[in-house]
């Protein structure tokens, strides 16, 4: 049986330019989906799916994404004395203790392969995940602890896909599988244009990958839009171990960009325990209207 995943890789040095100006000062990964950060639901799910190392590629302006993390002494003080206590519960246990954040500098943006090699020292000869928190997926289990009961059962790396219509394959990285080998990936392809896309299953923002991969992104070189690219990383090792396309059971909102960001907002408000009733209704009159 295939080792437990216990750490996971979130590259967050990504500046977000798609939703200036809320991202000049605070970055993406904290815009809010009702009241957590993006962050934090893929911190959650990565915990969700038994990781216990979280290893942050961060850059320059992500240091709210620290103080996220951390303890906040004062602000515990002033809910405590003022007997807030689902509040406190809600601050104290973002990170669970047993588990440890890592916070790496990527200095340069590369590319996401560049990002995922900077976790190197902190990974080793581990399997481990990887989550862009720009993709939200609503899911129960979440996606990595279905891509992680996936590697238990047979090893080799995972990478979750949904089929997207044939003209934004341009906007992710496309994969072909053997339909007769529980869906092994055979090729794979950053950003292919329509004609030239071997399918339309698209690679999301969720990988469990097993350590080789380290050694050919070292030697990968620049990709698709003069990037390291994880894509070219995941090509390189295809022939010599299996990566298997994961086809998730849950909904991905790209909350890359504006509308899968609002269609999240939505979605999430519907279904929270206490708002989700009033902003149904508050949903009805508008559109009523
Ligand atoms: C990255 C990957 C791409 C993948 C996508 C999923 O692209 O390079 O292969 O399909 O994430 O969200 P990005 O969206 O960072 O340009």
């Amino acid at each position: 049986m295939a080792q437990k995943v216990r750490a996971a890789v979130f590259p967050i040095a990504g500046r977000g330019t798609r939703f200036l100006p809320a991202t000049k000062a605070s970055p993406k990964e904290m815009l809010p989906i009702v009241d957590k950060p993006l962050i934090q639901y893929a911190v959650e799910e990565a915990i969700d799916a038994g990781a216990t190392k979280l290893v942050f590629i961060t850059g320059s302006s992500k240091r709210a994404i620290e103080d996220h993390f951390d303890t906040d002494p004062e602000l515990e003080q002033a809910l405590t004395d003022s007997g807030k206590g689902e509040l406190l519960k809600s601050i104290r246990d973002i990170v669970p203790s047993g588990v440890s954040c890592l916070y790496i500098r990527q200095g340069k943006p590369l590319g996401l392969g560049h990002a995922v090699l900077c976790a190197r020292p902190a990974i080793g000869d581990e399997p481990f995940f990887v989550h862009l928190a720009d993709d939200l997926i609503a899911g129960t289990p979440g996606c990595l602890s279905q891509m992680a009961g996936e590697y238990e059962q047979h090893g080799g790396s995972v990478v979750a896909v949904e089929t997207v219509p044939r003209e934004h394959t341009s906007s992710y990285g496309i994969v072909a599988v053997d339909g007769n080998d529980r869906n092994r990936i055979t090729q794979i392809v950053e950003k292919p244009k329509p004609d030239d896309a071997p399918s339309n299953s698209a690679v999301v923002g969720r990988y469990l990958l097993t350590p080789e991969i380290f050694d050919k992104l070292e030697h990968v070189g620049q990709g698709a839009g003069g990037e390291i690219q994880l894509t070219d990383g995941i090509a390189a090792l295809l022939d010599e171990s299996p990566v298997y396309a994961y086809s998730f059971d849950g909904v991905r909102y790209d909350c890359g960009n504006k509308l899968g960001y609002l269609q999240a907002t939505v979605a999430y408000g519907l279904n929270h325990p206490e708002i989700g009733q009033k902003f149904r209704e508050h949903l009805k009159e508008v559109l009523a209207d």
